[in-house]
């Protein structure tokens, strides 16, 4: 037999997807096998596997106990912040996803029905997950930091029959409760909600309203437990909503079939690992690597997945990760450079890896955020393992450029997430949609049709998907990255080209803030920008011009302002500085110099721009940036 090689998938992918793809397909189980494994007719909107039955829950769980492995961990629950361990057995987890999927039936649930959940850290959560998905309704899970009015804007899009939700999250040092959220979310929401099933954990209890809110235990004992729907390949799975350039923010649809067929190749191919394995994703159900890598993705390989709540640091130190590694014997370990950030803050010589025992883990992954060189030669000099950076967004569900390992490694170059996924055919155009040369920086595209398990289209918004994805160059998916290509085929995605900036791995937007930042009754014009951040990558400055005539103190406008973006978003939206300006620097044409204003903040030399306004600002904002940084 031959080795595995990269460059046999990746141009076997793309030069005959539908063969490759039904050669994947082929490990899982079909209820009805489809008709056609890429329909096109609608190009450039694609579907892949049409015409199939396929569950996701039955092939995450039930297909496992059928074939006797009952018994094997399927989930582990560790939580340093209440001093939970939990193991879950493939067929323990079957037996709670059935009675929670008979009480979403019993609670009228039905197939194509949405269910919010909003939930922490909580094994319930992947239980909610893959009970919706069992009896076919879709779930749109909303991330625990998020504040009401973000939560409010998820119930009005979804529509759900639904919420599931938790008395509080734990964040270290404090409650967070949830239900006043969730009440104050209800409120802000033009769609009624018939009913809320709460969990009361033991560190909070939460008020239940009679008629509308029950309680998840209770509910769960009386129910049946539910079998498997029959349910289209191409049915949505579960809705996500990321942040896009304006405060709406865009809900990613991905369908069943095709999200198990990429996630489980991904699995073998970019992560490495399969039946028996232990593979730990440190993020949040919130997240799409929580729901690609925490729940589905190892769940359908067979692995052991582990569910974490607790922080890199502080849960309660610097080796929080190394224990869970070494305790659980996790060989591919997944989280964002952010944490490996935090954890080379305090514990720099990695004196805490020393107490542990790491020679089962093989590879360790990082995505969410750029990683900057140090952090990936780092982590290779502590854990002495090869560091995979890997370039994949909400939209495509799974990774899009990295180093196969599972197929064939290829030498690191920190900084870089190396070379293009089989199934992926990226590239990097100008802006007349020429290549550009090896070397220089262009929008990274993706060639259509997007593989299986990337986005089917945006939640009632299919105009959206087309415009803001598909129409920039025909025939291509564009990314919203600028990129470079070396010499070696090397992938370099560099940033954003739009206004969305990433805060600690998490994707936010800058027009969001501006938003609320511009409702301020003393304010006249705003700036919101991302600035460099050692610890978090980048971190949002308002830059604010107040109306004429307001003479408050610019401290406590500022501290409103910064209240008023927590209530907001959110505590996880990290918008801790604002900065009261004379002007805006704009162009004669009016548009803020937003780039240049974020070269004055991460003090990079920038061009003054010949079309500027009124130069003298750039100065005065300089002046004043060093100022409030100091
Ligand atoms: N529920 C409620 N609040 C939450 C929350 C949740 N699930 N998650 C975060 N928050 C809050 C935090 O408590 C914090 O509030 P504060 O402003 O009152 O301190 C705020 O949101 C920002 O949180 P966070 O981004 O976690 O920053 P931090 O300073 O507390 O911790 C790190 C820094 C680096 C340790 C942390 O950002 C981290 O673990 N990052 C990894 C994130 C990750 O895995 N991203 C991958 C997404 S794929
Ligand atoms: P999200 O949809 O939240 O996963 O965010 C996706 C965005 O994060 C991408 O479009 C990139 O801007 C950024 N990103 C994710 N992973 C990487 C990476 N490995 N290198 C550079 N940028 C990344």
């Amino acid at each position: 037999m031959t080795a595995p090689s990269y460059s046999a998938d990746y141009l076997r992918s793309l030069a005959d997807p539908e063969a490759f793809w039904a050669e994947q397909a082929q490990s899982l189980h079909w209820d009805k096998p489809w008709d056609r494994v890429l329909e096109d007719s609608k190009a450039p909107l694609y579907r892949w596997f049409t015409g199939a039955e396929f569950n996701t829950c039955y092939n995450a769980l039930d297909r496992h106990v059928l074939a006797g492995r009952g018994d094997a961990s399927a989930l582990i629950y560790d939580s340093p912040v209440t001093g939970t361990q939990q193991l879950f057995t493939y067929r323990q987890l079957l037996d709670r996803v059935a009675a929670v999927a008979g009480m979403l039936l019993a609670h009228g649930v039905k197939h194509g029905d949405r269910v919010v959940i909003y939930l922490p850290m909580v094994p319930e959560c992947a239980i909610a997950m893959l009970a919706c998905a069992r009896i076919g309704a879709v779930h749109s899970v909303v991330f625990g930091g998020f504040a009401a009015p973000e939560l409010a804007k998820r119930i009005d899009a979804a529509l759900p029959v639904l919420i599931l939700t938790a008395s509080c999250g734990i964040e270290p040092g404090r409650i967070v409760e949830y239900k006043p959220l969730l009440d104050q979310a209800l409120q802000l929401a033009t769609h009624p909600v018939g009913a809320c099933i709460v969990l009361q954990r033991p560190q909070c209890a939460a008020s239940l309203q009679a008629g509308r809110d029950h309680d998840w235990r209770e509910a769960e004992a009386a129910a049946t437990p539910a079998a498997c729907a029959r349910i289209r390949s191409t049915d949505p799975l579960y809705l996500l909503y990321t942040s896009g350039t304006t405060g709406k923010p865009k809900g990613v649809v991905r369908d069943h079939g095709s999200n198990a067929v990429a996630l489980l190749y991904s699995m073998r191919a970019v992560y490495d690992v399969g039946v028996g394995d232990v593979f730990w994703a440190a993020s949040d159900c919130g997240w799409v690597v929580g729901h690609s890598y925490i729940v589905y993705g190892p769940l359908l390989a067979g692995c052991t997945t582990i569910f974490y709540e607790g922080k890199p640091v502080g849960t309660p130190d610097a080796g929080a990760f190394w224990r869970v590694i070494s305790e659980y014997r996790v060989k591919s370990f997944f989280t964002a450079p952010t944490a490996f950030r935090a954890i080379k803050k305090e514990d720099p010589r990695g004196e805490l890896l020393a107490r542990y025992d790491l020679s089962c883990l093989k590879t360790l992954y990082l995505a969410g955020e750029r990683c900057d060189p140090d952090t990936v030669l780092w982590a290779q000099a502590m854990l002495k393992v090869p560091v995979v950076d890997h370039w994949w967004q909400t939209e495509l569900g799974w990774p899009a450029i990295a180093n196969c390992i599972g197929i064939e490694a290829f030498p690191v170059k920190p900084g870089s997430a190396t070379l293009p996924v089989p199934g992926y055919d990226i590239q990097v155009l100008d802006n007349d949609g020429q290549r550009v040369a090896a070397g220089e920086i262009g929008n990274l595209v993706i060639k259509l049709p997007l593989p299986p398990g990337t986005l089917a289209t945006l939640w009632n918004d299919e105009a959206g998907y087309l415009e803001n994805y598909l129409a920039r160059y025909p025939g291509y998916y564009l990314a919203g990255d600028a990129a470079i290509v070396d010499d070696d085929g090397y992938f370099w995605v560099m940033s954003r080209i739009d206004d969305i900036i990433n805060v600690a791995g998490h994707r936010l937007s800058t027009g969001s803030m501006e938003e609320i930042l511009a409702a301020h009754p003393d304010v006249a014009e705003c700036a919101v920008i991302g600035v460099a951040d050692a610890l978090k990558g980048q971190l949002p400055v308002g830059l604010v011009v107040l109306k004429s005539g307001v003479t408050r103190e610019h401290a406590d406008i500022v501290r409103e302002l910064i209240e008023s973006v927590r209530a907001s978003i959110g505590a996880v939206a990290a918008f801790k500085q604002a900065i009261v300006v004379p002007r805006l620097p704009k162009t004669r044409s009016g548009k803020v110099l937003r780039a240049t204003m974020r070269a004055i903040a991460d003090g990079r030399s920038f061009a003054v721009p010949a079309t500027i306004d009124d130069p003298v600002i750039l100065d005065e904002i300089a002046q004043l940036l060093k100022g409030s940084a100091a």
